[in-house]
């Protein structure tokens, strides 16, 4: 009963693109301790999007410190958490050496372009027509293989590693998880089903690495050690904490931070989906216990695998690459505002966009339309252009995607959303969500409690140390005080809109980088 599951915690610790949280949830998920640590972004080259592996690592345990320290200062007893899950930004990889478990290059940061080349290459060689089928992922610059590849044909310390047969990939789960437990003392190498669905190393049908897809690559398996993969909710495969103030603490689930979203919000009957407005924003529709395979420019992907008897579940997604990186794009580059938070304000000083469009594609343009070549383009200024103006236009680019991303997703699926569950930083902005509302022409939920990542993943540890026993028993989880946003313009406005949209995308194609 309630009183009693008030009595259960579960840490989260939630790996983000810029920040690392850890949040401590009771048993009806409720946060009750948090502490968030944004780290470095390291921009080397134009196009270029690094993180330093072990600053990520020293976040992670700062903040589990932090928000201990907190739950321990309100009076709980740290034996009273029972489990902890792992979130994390998906695709970023990291490489380190076997032997001494020493990053051997800084972590690759899933919006990186450097493998625009090699997409190009690859896109001709025999073979590149069965990619999709086999892990549900179309050859661009997003997912982790071409990272390893150029890291294993650039990188001397890693070519070497590779060619000795001691060099260790993963991406942030595995390398939190191999840390957490110690490193070498344990070497911890494991990876959730979902974090593997976006390497494009594995078969999405067989939920194991695809040998076709590691050849076509050109990665020899007997040259690099790759992390076992395992359901995301599982009591014995994820290791414990070595040390720290949660020594000793089972940790029971992991999920990539968009499967996490989707189980945050109960995305669990096929049909459902939610849009997460983090750095990027990413779209995931559930589809039930088998794949889909998009024929419209979305990802087909493993949306979350609870192990047992039960199946993986499979998702189509929709990724934006620029989202709150749009936001923060306007404040630490261009000086526009002083807090994200302010990019409503600034937003709303103006009444509409004034004939601006801001195509932000800092990392070309993801799904649908995978334009490896779009460079971040403003479209319509005039004398009149101000601040306001731009700051909605970034705005409006994400929702814009949104739409597309449906469009795309009604085409595959064949079934028309009826209401968008949204979370994530920028869905804090309620301009920015009537926008979207306005824009796609179905009302947007947003629930009050908006770390519905950090609670996905703290669900798939709860599963696996038995909190919960089936999905029916979280209904009552983060219902109260939702607000949703009806659309309050014409179709005939929408549409002009996003025409307009659709006019400036096809601009920005082929520019010369
Ligand atoms: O695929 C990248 C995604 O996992 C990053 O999420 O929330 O850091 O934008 P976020």
């Amino acid at each position: 009963d309630e009183k009693k599951l008030k009595q259960f915690f579960i840490g989260s610790i939630d790996q983000g693109t810029t920040s690392t949280r850890f949040i401590i949830f009771n048993g009806t998920g409720e946060p009750v301790a948090q502490h968030q640590i944004e780290f470095n972004q390291i921009y080397a080259h134009s196009g270029w999007h690094e993180h330093d592996p072990q600053e990520i690592v020293d976040s992670v345990e700062q903040c589990i410190e932090q928000a201990t320290q907190a739950f321990i200062d309100r009076g709980h007893k740290v034996d009273e958490i029972k489990a902890i899950g792992i979130t994390n930004q998906r695709e970023t990889t990291v490489v380190w050496d076997s032997n001494t478990g020493e990053p051997l290059y800084n972590a690759i940061a899933w919006p990186d372009t450097r493998t625009k080349g090699l997409v190009r290459d690859f896109k001709e060689r025999e073979g590149a027509d069965d990619v999709l089928n086999i892990c549900g992922l179309p050859l661009s610059t997003y997912p982790s293989s071409l990272k390893l590849v150029w890291l294993i044909e650039h990188v001397d310390a890693v070519k070497q590693a590779y060619e000795e047969g001691r060099l260790s990939f993963g991406t942030i789960d595995s390398w939190l998880l191999f840390h957490l437990n110690g490193k070498l003392e344990k070497n911890v190498h494991v990876t959730d089903a979902s974090n593997a669905s976006r390497t494009m190393f594995m078969d999405l049908n067989t939920v194991q690495y695809s040998d076709k897809l590691l050849s076509f690559f050109g990665i020899d398996r007997n040259k690099v050690k790759l992390p076992k993969i395992v359901p995301s909710s599982c009591p014995d495969s994820f290791g414990s904490m070595a040390a720290g103030i949660l020594k000793g603490i089972k940790i029971a689930g992991c999920l990539g931070d968009q499967s996490a979203a989707l189980v945050g919000q109960q995305g669990f009957t096929p049909g459902s989906a939610k849009n997460t407005y983090g750095t990027g924003c990413f779209l995931l529709y559930n589809v039930g216990e088998k794949p889909v395979i998009s024929k419209h420019g979305l990802l087909a992907t493993v949306a979350y695998d609870f192990g047992r008897s039960r199946k993986p579940v499979y998702a189509l997604e929709g990724s934006i690459a620029v989202a709150g990186s749009g936001v923060k794009f306007l404040m630490n580059n261009l000086g526009f505002i002083t807090h994200s938070h302010k990019i409503s304000e600034l937003a709303s000083s103006v009444k509409d966009n004034g004939g601006c469009v801001f195509v932000t594609a800092f990392s070309g343009l993801f799904a649908p339309y995978w334009i490896d070549d779009a460079k971040g383009t403003i479209f319509g200024i005039t004398q009149f252009t101000e601040r306001g103006h731009i700051a909605r236009a970034t705005l409006e680019a994400t929702c814009f995607q949104t739409k597309a991303i449906l469009d795309a997703m009604e085409l595959d699926s064949g079934h028309k959303l009826t209401e968008l569950a949204v979370d994530g930083g920028m869905s804090n902005s309620n301009l920015c969500m009537q926008t979207q509302a306005n824009i796609i022409g179905i009302p947007v939920d947003r629930p009050a409690m908006r770390e519905t990542t950090a609670l996905g993943a703290a669900i798939a540890a709860g599963f696996a140390v038995d909190i919960w026993k089936e999905f029916d028993e979280l209904k009552e989880i983060n219902q109260k005080d939702r607000m949703v946003f009806e659309p309050n313009i014409t179709k005939e406005e929408s549409e002009t809109m996003f025409k307009k949209w659709g006019r400036a995308v096809e601009m920005c194609r082929g520019w010369l980088s």
